[in-house]
């Protein structure tokens, strides 16, 4: 499965819960990049190049790092990949690669309006650790600056000022706004109200997975 949606739309918060609740293993290829950076490797600093400023990292990259995941994944009864495919060449490029395994079951589409999504984004804080998401004001957690679930030190992602945010969304209008049509051609889109609380987004969610 795939989880598609604007930056911001809660894909990181309701990957976690789907995976949880399907026993899946889940990725972000954001989540790839900035462990990269982390370690500081050479992938690391040329994604960085490109997600500082709000662009997409270039798909061949791309491609390699999440295809090496999915490998490693191999035979454990599925994934939920969330943040990829974003642009037509990823996501024929994914196609290609696990076809003989049934190709993609469902697109989930996550929609929210933009000015919900600059809202979230403005206030985001996530785990240095396990990169869980909270919001100052609508999700906080128990202690300030503290992950309740690994207790991780939050911080703001440099992405997530405001010019950065703003290239970040029309990024994703022009390049992965598009996959939402390709994949209802194929007859496998499910979109789900993104607006809702986060236990009725995941709700509906896990509907649509069933459906
Ligand atoms: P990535 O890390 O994937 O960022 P994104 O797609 O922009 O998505 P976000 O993580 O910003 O948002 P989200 O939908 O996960 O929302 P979240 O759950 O955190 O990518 C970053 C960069 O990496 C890209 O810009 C690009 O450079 C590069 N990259 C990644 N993948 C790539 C690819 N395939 N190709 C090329 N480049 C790639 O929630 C947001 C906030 O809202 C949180 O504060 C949360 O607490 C809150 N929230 C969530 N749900 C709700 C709700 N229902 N109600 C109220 N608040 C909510």
């Amino acid at each position: 499965m795939i989880l598609l949606g604007p930056p911001g739309a809660g894909k990181g918060t309701q990957a976690s819960r789907i995976a949880e609740s399907l026993s899946v293993p889940k990725v972000a290829s954001g989540d790839l990049f900035r462990d990269q950076q982390a370690r500081d490797t050479k992938l690391g600093r040329l994604a960085r190049s490109y997600m500082e400023t709000g662009g997409l990292v270039p798909d061949d990259v791309t491609i390699r790092i999440v295809m090496e995941w999915i490998k490693a994944h191999e035979g454990e009864g599925g994934f939920l990949l969330d943040g990829f495919p974003r642009t037509r060449v990823q996501a024929e490029a994914l196609d290609r690669e696990i076809v003989e395994s049934g190709g993609i079951d469902r697109a989930l589409y996550v929609n929210v309006s933009t000015k919900e999504l600059v809202r979230r984004l403005a206030g985001r804080i996530i785990c240095r650790s396990c990169q869980t998401p909270y919001h100052e004001y609508s999700s906080p957690p128990i202690m300030v600056g503290k992950c309740d679930r690994c207790g991780g030190d939050l911080y703001q992602r440099d992405d997530d000022k405001a010019e950065a945010v703003q290239k970040r969304l029309e990024v994703y209008f022009k390049e992965t706004d598009p996959l939402v049509q390709f994949y209802r051609e194929a007859g496998i889109l499910r979109e789900i109200d993104g607006e809702g609380t986060v236990e009725d987004v995941g709700t509906a969610l896990l509907e649509a997975i069933e459906r």
